[in-house]
């Protein structure tokens, strides 16, 4: 319906002041890239013009007769997924930021907006509405996604993806923080598990504070229910859901690789993907992750001793059995000063590189202190981008898997780890 103007960013106004409505229209009317498709007076009228329409980005004010523009914002997010919501609102408080981002939203702009703020805000985010429109349409014409399920029911088997490095360092809690951020949706919740028992450090990283960890669940294991364990996983503003490692190293002795099973075995069971960062030692623990795991995502960055940490990594996937086609290879901290290139890697691992993310401090340091990842809130800059590939490549690869039929494979595979 779109082609000819498949270029255009279409835009779509949702405001009840028809004045407010025409201002922001004004703003917009002589850029050559942009067309507002509509403009709503409620969140129900922006829902039912969105399917239509299907905006790349909506400007949603906040308060509104109907449906609120939070509500609203759940709702596109829903059935139009690509769409890039920016709140716009003279309410600047932290209560409402936080749930316009759990509700979706990707960005803020305070009223009333300037020109250049409105059309810069635009712009960045129509790149993610573009690149996740033609994912959508991949991932349409490419067979059922996998099994969804959500917290509190019982459903068909979530997927585990484990994301390792046998090299410390190298980017493990990044990359899987960002991918459990950039696959946690109202469709597929997501829970992410740091296994790193000891000096585990994803909850820092998401700037969570609570003590709640790992060993409330295992030493709870005979009664792990919904409401258990509802009350240990952590929660981001993002809305992702995490399971934290303790918080002092000693009480890692307390967790065994059989608890370690219970858990990420009922986390499967009750989330559409768990993503879990795993230690670098290869130890009973990470032998069980793997055991469940149905993607590895396997992490190195351009230096000799991380390729060669990868190499003895692969060996050690072949002798367990481990399938090729569960294995992916992400490259991190990609610099063309490093004088190593990502098909030299390749070439010498006799593996495909399925994605790169450059190295790019400010980014990743910033997320970091600021415990928003960067999937999050710097879609436009290039660790994101690279992220983004990583993202869609994982994505491809477990539909490509469920469409292999992946049951009959796990019969097959034998267990790494036997259960005691
Ligand atoms: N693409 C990148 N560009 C620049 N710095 C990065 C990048 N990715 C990760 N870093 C930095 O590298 C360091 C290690 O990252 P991270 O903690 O994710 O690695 P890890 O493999 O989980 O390490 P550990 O072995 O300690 O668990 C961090 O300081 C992080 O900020
Ligand atoms: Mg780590």
């Amino acid at each position: 319906m779109q082609d000819a103007a498949d270029d255009l960013i279409r835009v779509m106004i949702v405001d009840d002041i028809a004045e407010t409505r025409e201002n922001i229209r004004k703003l917009l009317q002589f850029e050559p890239d942009i067309e507002v498709v509509g403009a709503a007076r409620s969140g129900q009228e922006a829902l039912e013009m969105a399917r239509e329409t299907e905006p790349d980005i909506v400007l949603m004010d906040i308060n509104m007769p109907d449906m609120d523009g939070i509500t609203a914002t759940e709702a596109i997010k829903r059935d139009v997924r690509f769409a890039q919501i920016v709140i716009l609102s003279v309410q600047a408080e932290a209560d409402y930021l936080r749930k316009a981002m759990r509700a979706g939203a990707s960005d803020f702009i305070a009223k009333p907006p300037s020109g250049d703020e409105l059309i810069g805000t635009i712009r960045s985010l129509a790149v993610e509405a573009k690149r996740s429109k033609g994912e959508q349409k991949i991932l349409e014409g490419t067979g059922p996604l996998p099994p969804i399920v959500g917290p509190g029911r019982i459903g068909p088997e979530g997927k585990l993806i484990a994301v390792y490095s046998a090299k410390g360092g190298v980017g493990c809690t990044i990359i899987a923080t960002n991918l459990a951020v950039g696959l946690d949706t109202a469709d597929t919740p997501t829970v992410l598990v740091d296994t790193a028992l000891q000096f585990g450090d994803v909850a820092v990283c998401l700037n969570l504070q609570s003590k709640n960890s790992f060993v409330d669940l295992s030493s709870r294991i005979d009664e792990l229910e919904v409401d258990i364990v509802d009350e240990v996983l952590l929660q981001h503003d993002s809305g992702l859901r995490v399971l934290a490692a303790p918080p002092r190293p000693e009480m890692a002795d307390e967790i065994n690789a059989n608890q370690v099973r219970t858990i990420l075995q009922y986390l499967k069971n009750h989330f559409a993907y768990v993503v879990v960062d795993t230690g670098s030692t290869m130890d009973d623990i990470t032998l069980t992750v793997l055991d469940l795991a149905d993607l590895l995502v396997s992490v190195a960055t351009p230096e000799i001793p991380a390729i060669k940490d990868a190499r003895l990594l692969f060996d050690l996937l072949s002798v367990l059995e481990f399938p090729k086609e569960d294995t992916m290879f992400v490259l991190n901290k990609m610099d063309r000063r490093s004088g190593i290139t990502a098909s030299a890697i390749a070439e010498n691992l006799k593996c495909t590189v399925d994605g790169e993310i450059p190295f790019d401090e400010r980014t990743v340091t910033t997320s970091v202190n600021r415990g928003i990842p960067f999937l999050i809130a710097d879609k436009g800059q290039p660790a994101a981008k690279g992220m983004l590939e990583v993202l869609g490549a994982v994505k491809q690869r477990l539909v490509e898997r469920a469409e292999a039929g992946t049951e009959e494979r796990e019969t097959e595979r034998p267990r790494l780890f036997s259960r005691a």
